[in-house]
């Protein structure tokens, strides 16, 4: 009889589980790629360090093989008792890590290494005392990690480890409308000006280049500005790589501002071949510049993020970090790299290559999205929608099934973290869900450790959808308010099922006693 409430109860909860948050980043012994990545997204979103240079999932790899290495019981970082001892994070890390992740640092002791998120935040603090600007070049990384970090390791298993990890595109998304800003003032040099050429051939070689996948544009700025070609002009990787090649240096000075200008009303303009909203392709800008601008960054470039362009600032030699920042969109640590020379933008490109790769793409409430995803293929949203009014979000199959994860406390939410999940099944071709006000209040609140005062304020949700078939089409409506359809309600029916039967089965309960 008891056994029976139990499994009632049990019942009855399981089917919920589809709108209750999973952060599994929390949970003692998880592992795998997606704990790795929504770990360090959620330290990323929270801006607590600055750039890592990709160490930290590096580390991972290197340490534990993202924790499935055999053997490896506790810490994916591979942080041992040993090293926890010399953790000690300064007052404004501390401050950085409650405010941004919850996370009150006093209380957190050896036994809690086994959670992930721990386990991530004592390596990077370890690597913060290290060397606050971590460098970019893997042997420098192998040498760091060799000396300060895990003392026994040596250099060459470091930058083995890393060549096996990334020697396949991890870049699974429909494509990308990608612009290149290229500073050709003065100052940069003619030789300097080819490396730079060679910079933009390199990353581009990275993606798959096609009018239906990724578009590449360059623009060359120095007081004037020469748009060297257009989103729609080369519709394959050789074409682009040659009309790179053609470039030819202007000279002059270095009117950054008109050019971030440029970028976000002409080059990403439907006319110049940016791709219209509801295919929600990610609009990528990246400005690379050699020195300070002659004019005002601040305004335009806030311009291009509110228009929705992702914008990397690459600063080499003479350039000015607080400019970097105000032309990158945030968060700077995973948008502004600064090198020394010119010669070290080669380090840049995987990390360039797998950052824009996880840029979401902003689509206004109200824009329907057609999406097409093969297997495994990835897009990622963002939503800027107002606490007072909540979200409905409607996502109708034409083909096949999608996962669809939504969260406000990382940019590319996985099983491994998430607010709220929507599973498509076979027999639903459509399924609704709302946010109202008060989860969306409660979700920020969770966060910030504080209340939520400000109902006009503006919160920034982000969505990832996986193709799971073969050939996935799907239709993404979007609407600020509550207009979800009760009947496409995502756990509806499976809801309403257990309710019965747990109805049933505590009368058989109460008719057994
Ligand atoms: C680059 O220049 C070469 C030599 O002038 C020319 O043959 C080629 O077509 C140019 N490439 C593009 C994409 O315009
Ligand atoms: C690119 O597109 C813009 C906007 O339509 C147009 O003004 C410009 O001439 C085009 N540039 C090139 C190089 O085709």
């Amino acid at each position: 009889m008891r056994l029976l409430v139990l499994v009632s109860v049990c019942l009855l909860v399981s089917v919920w589980a589809d709108d209750t948050p999973v952060d599994l980043t929390l949970q003692p012994g998880e592992k795998g790629k997606d704990i790795v990545d929504a770990c360090i997204g959620r330290i990323n979103l929270a801006q607590i360090f600055q750039d890592d240079a990709g160490m930290l999932r590096r580390i991972a790899w290197v340490e534990s093989q993202f924790g499935e290495a055999e053997g490896v019981t506790t810490c994916i970082w591979g942080v041992t008792p040993t090293m926890y001892e010399t953790v000690s994070p300064s007052q404004a890390t501390k401050d950085a890590i409650l405010e941004g992740l919850g996370i009150d640092w006093d209380q957190v002791d050896v036994s809690d290494l086994n959670k992930p998120l721990y386990c991530a935040l004592a390596a990077r603090i370890l690597f913060a005392a290290c060397q606050t600007d971590l460098p970019l070049s893997l042997d420098l990384q192998a040498d760091l990690w060799a000396t300060c970090y895990n003392t026994q390791g040596n250099m060459q298993t470091y930058i083995d480890a890393v060549n096996e990890l990334e020697q396949e595109s991890e870049c699974k998304i429909p494509g990308m409308d990608m612009v290149f800003v290229l500073d050709g003032s003065g100052s940069v040099g003619a030789d300097n000006f080819e490396t730079v050429k060679d910079f933009v051939s390199s990353v581009v070689d990275a993606f798959e280049i096609g009018q239906s996948r990724t578009r590449i544009g360059v623009v060359q700025y120095s007081n004037e500005i020469q748009n060297e070609f257009n989103l729609t002009e080369y519709g394959n990787k050789p074409d682009v790589q040659s009309a790179i090649g053609n470039i030819t240096y202007l000279q002059g000075s270095t009117y950054t501002g008109a050019a971030l200008r440029y970028m976000t009303d002409v080059s990403f303009s439907l006319e110049a071949g940016a791709r219209p909203a509801y295919q929600a392709i990610p609009k990528v800008g990246i400005v690379v510049t050699d020195g300070e601008a002659t004019d005002n960054v601040r305004g335009p470039a806030d311009r291009a993020h509110e228009a929705g362009i992702n914008v990397f600032a690459i600063g080499i030699g003479g350039y000015d970090r607080r400019e970097l920042n105000q032309i990158a969109t945030d968060p700077d640590a995973t948008h502004v790299f600064a090198v020394d020379n010119f010669a070290a933008t080669d380090y840049i490109k995987d990390a360039l290559e797998g950052r824009t790769c996880k840029e979401p793409a902003p689509v206004p409430v109200g824009e329907n999205v057609q999406g097409d995803l093969p297997q495994g293929t990835l897009q990622f949203l963002s939503f800027k929608v107002k606490i007072r009014h909540g979200m409905t979000f409607k996502l109708k199959m034409r083909v096949g099934s999608v996962n669809f994860y939504l969260s406000i406390r990382i940019r590319n939410p996985n099983r491994a973290l998430y607010d709220f999940r929507l599973r498509t099944r076979p027999n639903k071709m459509r399924l609704d869900i709302f946010i109202p006000p008060s989860r969306l209040r409660e979700m920020l609140g969770r966060e910030r450790r504080q209340a939520v005062v400000d109902d006009d304020e503006e919160v920034e949700l982000y969505a990832s959808l996986e193709g799971v078939d073969g050939t996935n089409q799907f239709d993404l409506e979007t609407d600020e308010g509550d207009t979800a359809d009760p009947a496409y309600l995502d756990n509806g029916s499976p809801r309403a099922a257990a309710g019965v039967l747990t109805l049933v089965m505590l009368l058989l309960t109460a008719i057994m006693q």
